[in-house]
């Protein structure tokens, strides 16, 4: 059987982009502060550092998934806490930008003269209401 030549062309590129898309899923991420780029290890490290410099868990901020109550819904804006660490990392991010932007080869989010901990010390003043 004489297979058309579009058709070989046509399926060779459905082919390609298939495995381009499944090597690399667009990001379902629901990111508003920490640009989309970043690594997922880079992620990790961030959010340690919140329980480190707050003293909690990653529960403190992200409710627990319905279908799976053991895991986390870290993409959820469910929980109040969540927004008020969004609106401390924007406030952090500006403090940095504005009074410690020394290094030009960093981008905003990665200064880190002031952190979390420069004034939590640890600990979260707030319970959380979970
Ligand atoms: C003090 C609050 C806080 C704590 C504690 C915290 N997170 Fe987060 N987390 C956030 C906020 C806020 C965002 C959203 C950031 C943004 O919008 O850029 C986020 C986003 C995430 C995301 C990305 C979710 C998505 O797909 O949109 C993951 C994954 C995540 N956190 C995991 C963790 C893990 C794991 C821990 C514990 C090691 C943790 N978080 C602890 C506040 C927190
Ligand atoms: C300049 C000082 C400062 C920095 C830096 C700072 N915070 Fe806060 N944060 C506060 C103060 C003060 C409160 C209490 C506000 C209140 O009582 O209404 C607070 C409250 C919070 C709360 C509510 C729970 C609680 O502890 O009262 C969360 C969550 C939080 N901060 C997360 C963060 C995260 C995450 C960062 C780093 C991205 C951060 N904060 C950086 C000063 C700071």
């Amino acid at each position: 059987m004489r297979i058309p030549k579009t058709f070989i062309i046509v399926g060779t590129f459905a082919g390609m982009l298939f495995v381009l898309t499944a090597a690399n899923p667009l990001p379902k991420r629901n990111l508003q502060v920490l640009p989309d780029d970043i690594s997922d290890s880079q992620l990790d490290s961030i959010m340690k550092q919140y329980n480190k410099a707050l003293g909690v868990s990653c529960n403190f901020c992200h409710i627990k998934r319905s279908d799976y109550p053991d895991s986390l819904d870290y993409a959820s804006d469910k929980d109040p806490m969540k927004t008020t660490a969004r609106k401390m990392m924007r406030m952090t991010i500006e403090i940095n930008q504005k009074n410690f932007m020394t290094d030009e080869n960093k981008r905003p989010h990665e200064l880190n003269e002031v952190t979390c901990y420069t004034c939590h010390r640890g600990e979260a003043w707030i319970e959380s209401g979970q």
